[in-house]
């Protein structure tokens, strides 16, 4: 089973302000194309002790997937985090979804997601809108399981 714990980073959401959706929308699409995953939720405010509390708590994961805080504004500090608490990075999956997301529009280029390994989980960080989301989760879908394969060293 693929272990995949979906962090919400978002101020808001996490003050019942607006309802999460963009969590939610990343676990429906993730349960509709893979097969033998289980997902879990969690959200938090745009907090650095909250943000680092929820990625420990999903060390387990095989992947950790944030939505927001990837932004311009003061509180964005998501890629900030993940970049420190990661030991290892991945720039071509945050490249990929940058530049993917920039033929849909220009505003990607102003996500500074990060995407990176802690010990064998990865770690991606995508923005925070349901479009955002939706976009960036089909474009990851399909290295998942490979990725799981060449950290298990079970090779090609
Ligand atoms: N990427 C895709 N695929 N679709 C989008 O609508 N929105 C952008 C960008 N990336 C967007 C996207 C916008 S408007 C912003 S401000 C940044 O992501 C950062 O979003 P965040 O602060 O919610 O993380």
């Amino acid at each position: 089973t693929m272990k995949v714990t979906v962090i919400t980073i978002s101020d808001r959401a996490a003050r019942g302000i607006y309802e999460d959706l963009s969590g939610p929308a990343i676990e429906k699409i993730l349960q509709d194309n893979l097969e033998n995953i289980a997902v879990a939720r969690i959200v938090v405010p745009d907090e650095k002790d909250e943000i680092l509390k929820a990625l420990r708590a999903a060390a387990s994961s095989d992947f950790i997937l944030t939505t927001g805080g990837t932004g311009l504004s003061a509180r964005d500090i998501t890629p900030e985090i993940c970049r420190e608490y990661c030991d290892r990075e991945l720039p071509g999956i945050a490249e990929a979804l940058r530049s993917e997301s920039y033929k849909e529009t220009p505003h990607a280029l102003l996500s500074r997601g990060y995407a990176g390994m802690k010990d064998k989980t990865v770690i991606v960080n995508f923005p925070g809108s349901v479009k955002a989301v939706t976009l960036c989760t089909k474009i990851l879908i399909p290295v998942m399981g490979h990725a799981i394969k060449m950290i298990n060293n079970e090779g090609h």
